[in-house]
């Protein structure tokens, strides 16, 4: 008979099997329904076992935001297409690029010519595809719409670099409230069919417009003009997404399993996980969009007010059953952040344990050779 996820040591990393199978079908399905292609953002989940679940479900490629999961995740789960979200520079990572160019179909991004002139030097008589990232908002990577027709211009000239798209992540939905989201989609929409159509009418040949950002999707993918999605989030969704409308707490699929170790006062209650597990995102740009630092699953008279590295303090506010040795279930604040602190996930069905899923393409996938 299977564990029971209630006999787990604390504190572990669960993921609800059903609850994750359910949020990559519904997106697979709300992407083919818009005819909009799926690349997910790995960063999210960093294992090649979910990788190969959204391939499975029809994703047509990914979206790394490192070489090491683009490395990994090529040899563990045979993803052929495989999209860089940022640029790189520098000679032994642009060595790394051009290795990964001859494992799968690569998209490297742009959003100024340093990059691209060094690549391309490296490049020699070989051939890569690049995206042009578009500043919808977020003001990190990218050229304004506007500008990113003298990007394209100055990037003609390096004939083994082939332009192919325009990309963008409004990121900024983080540091907004619920109410915002809406306006913030239009953004997106209107900057990539700005840049899209001043570079036809520069006589650029746009393959594809990709944007993605979870809480945006279901809206953004309604536009005709945008043919890739690149959400990473969506697969466990967390507090942060429930504040902002895109998921219910039923939604989440990534828990930490902790239990009650201490209850010094009559309000207070301590925990055996801290920022350790659940890191110490509220939101973005300094807004907190969070009650603390995540939801105590089916204690809604529980906040989590501080966290030590190893230990979350616990206020109650009303009455509460909890008792010292009682085990609890948190949904983190940003689920990005605390399935990179773990090596592995304990997939579970209904409290039954059914599944290590490793956390194995992450960073340090790659050991330097000192010879
Ligand atoms: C360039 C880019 N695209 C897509 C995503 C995925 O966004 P989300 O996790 O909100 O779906 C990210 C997240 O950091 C990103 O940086």
């Amino acid at each position: 008979m299977s564990k029971k996820i209630k006999e787990l040591t604390t504190p572990s990393f669960l993921v609800d099997l059903d609850v994750l199978e359910n949020n990559i079908n519904m997106y697979q399905e709300l992407a083919d329904k818009n005819g909009v292609d799926l690349y997910p953002m790995l960063k999210t989940h960093k294992s090649s076992f979910i990788t190969k679940m959204q391939i499975d479900k029809g994703a047509k490629g990914v979206l790394v935001g490192t070489l090491d999961e683009a490395e990994s995740v090529i040899l563990k789960s045979g993803v052929t297409k495989v999209m860089l979200a940022y640029p790189v520079i520098g000679e032994s990572n642009l060595e790394r690029v051009i290795s990964l160019s001859n494992l799968c179909d690569l998209y490297v991004a742009f959003d100024n010519e340093i990059p691209a002139k060094a690549l391309s030097e490296r490049l020699k008589d070989q051939k890569i595809k690049f995206q042009i990232i578009i500043n919808s908002g977020l003001n990190r990577f990218g050229v304004l719409p506007e500008k990113a027709v003298e990007l394209y211009n100055n990037l003609k000239k390096y004939s083994n670099l082939e332009f192919k798209g325009i990309s963008t992540h409004t990121g900024q939905v983080y540091g907004f409230g619920k109410s915002e989201v809406g306006k913030i989609t239009d953004q997106e929409i209107y900057s990539m069919v700005t840049a899209k159509k001043l570079l036809i009418d520069a006589g650029a040949e746009v393959e594809f417009v990709a944007t993605g950002t979870t809480p945006t999707f279901e809206k953004a993918i309604k536009s005709l003009d945008i043919n890739i999605s690149r959400p990473g989030n969506y697969v466990f969704f967390d507090a942060i997404q429930v504040a902002l409308g895109a998921a219910t707490e039923e939604d989440c699929s990534l828990t930490v399993l902790a239990t009650v170790i201490s209850h010094p006062t009559e309000d207070l209650f301590i925990l055996d996980c801290g920022s350790k597990c659940l890191g110490l995102d509220q939101g973005a740009h300094g807004n907190s969009l969070t009650k603390g630092f995540g939801i105590v699953k089916d204690h809604p008279e529980l906040t989590i007010v501080g966290l030590s590295e190893e230990v979350a303090k616990v206020k109650k506010e009303g009455l509460t059953a909890l008792k010292i040795g009682d085990k609890v279930e948190i949904i983190p604040n940003h689920s990005c952040s605390a399935a990179n602190m773990t090596s592995y996930l304990i997939g579970h069905r209904n409290g039954n344990v059914e599944k290590i899923i490793d956390v194995d393409i992450r960073g340090n996938s790659r050991k330097i050779d000192l010879n």
